[in-house]
């Protein structure tokens, strides 16, 4: 069944961005020019998903905000003749159509993605996790619609990573193995190093059936005491296959600061072909 619509949780508090994210929903934080949300919703719109439902906290207004027309900024550009930034914000508005709902209590990703239940209907849909900054002019997400498509199962993107990054995130276990694609046995979130199945984690994409949210509703406090969407994946797992989904791309953590710094340098550097090898950047430690 074609995909077409997706949530975009950003409820969070942003704790790893303070002092920053005080007043500017961390979603919101530029990444070079740009804030996660746009390349969250870019992928989403290019994949051919028309609706998004995004899950805020109450006042966050900044991220609805960024995506409606702005007839005195396009005007102030045109009258400048910077007509690339013209169409960029032509662009923008037009995107997708945005919804946005509440997620009042921040009880886990699991719990985000229960709030957008009422705005997807009995559909399978798309999560897309605006931490997870992936650079590619093939959408991840569509590529993973495609899968789904044909197994119309779960699908979760996948990537091997260090052995420090996995208590922090969510593992799976991997079965038969197809290359682009591999069926997935079990997933535990943010395991021991000892309890781990393997160095391949989920990367915050995903298709999922609506039959999740049953799951997600009989799904206690995991890690972190949070309602926890692999948990409920794991449930419904006895039902449902999944697929992992090994993207092409570059990958960037977006949800620390470093992470942050990477993805600004990667993008201003491609885009301007800024050799950072040569620059003062480099030279001057202070700067980093
Ligand atoms: C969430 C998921 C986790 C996944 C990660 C990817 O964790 O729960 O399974 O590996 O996103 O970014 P969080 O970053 O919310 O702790």
């Amino acid at each position: 069944m074609k995909i077409s619509k997706a949530v975009i949780p950003v409820a969070g508090l942003g704790t790893r961005f303070l002092p920053g994210s005080i007043s500017i929903p961390k979603s919101m934080i530029p990444v070079f020019d740009r804030p996660p949300i746009h390349f969250c919703v870019e992928e989403a719109s290019k994949a051919g998903i028309d609706h998004i439902v995004i899950v805020a906290s109450e006042g966050q207004h900044a991220v609805l905000k960024y995506f409606e027309e702005r007839p005195d900024l396009e005007k102030a550009v045109s009258d400048k003749k910077n007509f690339e930034m013209l169409s960029l914000l032509q662009e923008i508005s037009k995107m997708a159509d945005i919804s946005v709902v509440i997620q009042k209590e921040q009880l886990g990703l699991g719990h985000a993605i229960l709030q957008a239940q009422s705005s997807l209907g009995n559909h399978p849909f798309a999560v897309l996790l605006p931490d997870d900054l992936i650079l590619n002019d093939n959408p991840t997400i569509g590529g993973m619609c495609s899968v789904s498509e044909q197994t119309e199962g779960m699908v979760v993107a996948i990537r091997q990573v260090s052995k420090e990054s996995i208590p922090n995130l969510g593992i799976v276990e991997l079965g038969q193995d197809y290359g682009r694609t591999v069926e997935i046995l079990s997933m535990i979130e943010k395991p021991s190093l000892e309890s781990a199945p393997s160095n391949m984690a989920i990367v915050g994409r995903y298709i999922l059936p609506a039959e999740i949210f049953e799951n997600i509703r009989n799904t206690s406090p995991g890690s972190l005491g949070e309602i926890q969407l692999t948990d409920s994946m794991t449930a419904l797992l006895k039902t449902t296959a999944c697929t992992g989904y090994r993207f092409p791309g570059a990958h960037f953590d977006v949800g620390t600061p470093l992470g942050m710094l990477e993805a600004s340098l990667h993008i201003g550097m491609t885009r301007y072909g800024f050799d950072f090898e040569q620059s003062s950047l480099k030279r001057n430690r202070n700067y980093l």
